[in-house]
């Protein structure tokens, strides 16, 4: 059996890129048996350093040499690592930066310079397709190389992967869901009379709320997931930014509840409809009928309902999401990654 060894570069290492290293330890035994056996070449952070070594880096390494320091910017870091790295023949940048909601930025920088310097990406991060879809994946295309992002929407449920994979030769005429943790539990808290600080307050304890949680309550990380999602299932050419947008606030418990005292609930729906420049994407507060599969989702789940020629209607539901998943996400689109190039370098 052929044993690929991608380098990996670790481009942001927050609460995802750590929890997705201790991941690929606890996953050794299966990604052997995939004849995969990765290892860390490089990580840099914003403020944190940076640390390289062509051998690898255990955990432990990666935590003594990040010192603060100001280093190279990411993409120049990028550039670097990969040319040090060019006899290696297979290079996977793992991108999980904070998102500029207004620009898709930094992460569509990692991306170009990973793709231009011949690694592939796999990101966790919304906005490379929500901000650039075509662009990063008409170069990804020409380069031979893999630009995947399954943990930008619903965590490390197969949305792209599984549509891409397993869904040949079906055209998506239309897609709804509730792909926001924070807002569906501070929305089903409130149902229950929960005053709207006090539910924030516990997203932003667990860690599930962006840490600027506007983001999250104005809607914003909807948008990017509705963008994002048009953009791949539609052929759309959208950004956060044009989608329509709406969010919940302290005034949206009164709605959330009387919905529920008349047995139906209030959801936010990101929607789209329309396909390629037709396309119309929104994110909106709409009161569900409770026969709605996205009436019944509590708490923090999601799910996402889809149309299409010739399957119809398929619903994905995320009953629980969380770091690990993402995580998950991040080593199923390595897989991904490294069985597409495993023929060319065999
Ligand atoms: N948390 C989740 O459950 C979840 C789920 C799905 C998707 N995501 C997405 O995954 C990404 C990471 O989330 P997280 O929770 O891990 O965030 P985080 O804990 O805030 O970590 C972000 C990391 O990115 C680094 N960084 C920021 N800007 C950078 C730049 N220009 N160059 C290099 N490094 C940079 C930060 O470095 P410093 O610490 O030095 O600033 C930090 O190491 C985000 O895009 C998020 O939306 C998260």
């Amino acid at each position: 059996v052929t044993i690929h060894r991608p380098a990996l570069l670790l481009v942001g290492y927050g609460n995802v890129a750590r929890r997705f290293v201790r991941l690929l330890d606890e996953s050794r035994a299966d990604l052997d048996g995939l004849g995969i056996a990765p290892y860390i070449a490089g990580v840099i952070t914003r403020h944190h350093g940076a640390a390289f070594d062509q051998a690898g880096l255990s955990e432990a390494q990666i935590a003594s040499r990040l010192s603060g320091q100001p280093g190279p910017t990411s993409p120049e870091f990028i550039a670097a690592s990969l040319d040090r790295l060019r006899e290696t023949p297979l290079c996977v940048v793992v991108e999980t930066t904070t998102l500029d909601i207004r620009q898709g930025e930094p992460a569509i920088s990692h991306v170009r310079a990973a793709l231009a310097g011949g690694a592939d990406v796999v990101t966790a991060n919304k906005g490379p397709a929500a901000f650039a879809y075509r662009e990063l994946s008409r170069v990804a295309r020409e380069a031979g190389r893999s630009f995947l992002f399954e943990g930008a929407v619903m965590d490390g449920v197969p949305v792209f992967n599984m549509i891409r994979e397993t869904m040949p030769a079906t055209t998506i005429t239309r897609f709804r869901g509730v792909v926001n943790s924070t807002t569906n539990f501070i929305l089903t808290a409130m149902e229950e009379g929960e005053p709207y600080a006090d539910a924030l307050a516990r997203m932003q304890d667990a860690g599930v709320a962006e840490a600027d949680p506007s983001l999250d309550v104005d809607g914003w990380d909807a948008a990017a997931k509705a963008a994002a999602l048009a953009n791949v299932l539609l052929d759309a050419d959208v950004t956060p930014l044009t989608v329509a947008r709406e969010g919940i606030g302290p005034e949206t418990g009164r709605a959330a509840a009387g919905a529920r005292a008349h047995g139906r609930r209030l959801k936010l729906v990101a929607s789209a409809s329309g396909r390629g420049r037709d396309a119309a994407v929104k994110v909106a507060l709409e009161e569900l009928d409770p026969a709605d599969p996205l009436a019944i989702l509590d708490g923090q789940a999601n799910a996402l309902e889809i149309d299409s020629v010739p399957l119809g209607r398929v619903v994905i539901t995320q009953r629980d999401g969380g770091l690990e998943k993402t995580a998950y996400a991040l080593l199923t689109d390595l897989v991904t990654a490294v069985r597409r190039r495993a023929g060319a370098v065999a």
